[in-house]
């Protein structure tokens, strides 16, 4: 059996998972294939991070934009796909100990998709192994503004002193406030934007981009850009010395 991925020093990793419809539309198949294509590889990640240990893995599943943007039948796709998924992939998150967690404006979903991720969510939260956050119909300026209406409100009622405020004070405040920072953002199929994905949480993350589309990012590419993430010094605003040059 193949080493497991090193996950050493690294506590949360981000994938913004793109190239789903132009892996399809590439051989000749509608976007929708794509995206079954693409559920592939998210199972495959998922096993080999929590194989791995990693504490934490965010995959970008739906932005607000997509929800509101993309035809409808895609949509529709999509959503069928996400409850499948939950519904099949329940025995391996419980013998692979991952815990799902979400963020982004899951209510909005259709109530069938709803019932199914809370249901998911409940059945795996005694879970100790890697958290599967899935960031759905998510959009990260949302995220903080809901944040500082959060911040505001209890600064209202005396519950948050402006003066003594700090950062941590508004990250309490986020989608999921036990999200640790991202450490590694990957993002697939060739654009090098952060598009909206956790905006608050990607401030100090090394950011690895690669051409692979993402029904074809699995453990090999996965190990690659884990590895790209050992190759880097982070410096988080200090100079660095000479030994880890
Ligand atoms: C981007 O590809 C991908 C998405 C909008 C959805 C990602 C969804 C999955 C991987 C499958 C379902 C997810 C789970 C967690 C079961 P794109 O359609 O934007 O590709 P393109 O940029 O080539 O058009």
């Amino acid at each position: 059996m193949k080493a497991p991925l090193d996950v050493n020093g690294l506590r949360h990793v981000a994938v913004i998972m793109d190239g789903n419809g132009r892996w399809a539309e590439a051989r000749g198949l509608v976007r929708t294939r794509g995206h079954r294509a693409g559920v592939d590889s998210v199972r495959e990640i998922v096993t080999e991070s929590a194989r791995a240990g990693l504490p934490w893995l965010s995959l970008f599943a739906l932005s607000t934009e997509n929800y509101q943007r993309r035809p409808r039948h895609e949509i529709r796709s999509l959503m069928a796909l996400l409850r499948r998924f939950m519904i099949r992939e329940r025995p391996t998150f419980m013998e692979n100990d991952v815990r799902l967690r979400t963020v982004g404006l899951v209510d909005e979903l259709p109530p069938r998709v709803v019932e199914t991720i809370r249901e998911t969510e409940e059945l795996t939260k005694g879970n100790g192994g890697t958290v599967l956050c899935l960031a759905l119909n998510y959009g990260g300026r949302r995220e903080l503004l809901d944040a500082a209406k959060r911040f505001a409100v209890d600064a209202a009622a005396g519950r948050l002193d402006l003066e003594a405020a700090t950062e941590d004070d508004l990250a309490r405040r986020l989608g999921d406030d036990t999200m640790p920072e991202v450490d590694l953002l990957i993002r697939t199929a060739g654009e090098m934007r952060i598009s909206n994905f956790l905006l608050w949480q990607v401030s100090y993350a090394e950011l690895v981009f690669t051409s692979t589309c993402w029904p074809e990012f699995r453990f090999p590419q996965f190990e690659e850009a884990v590895a790209t993430y050992h190759g880097r010094i982070r410096r988080f605003g200090r100079v660095i010395t000479e030994e880890e040059r």
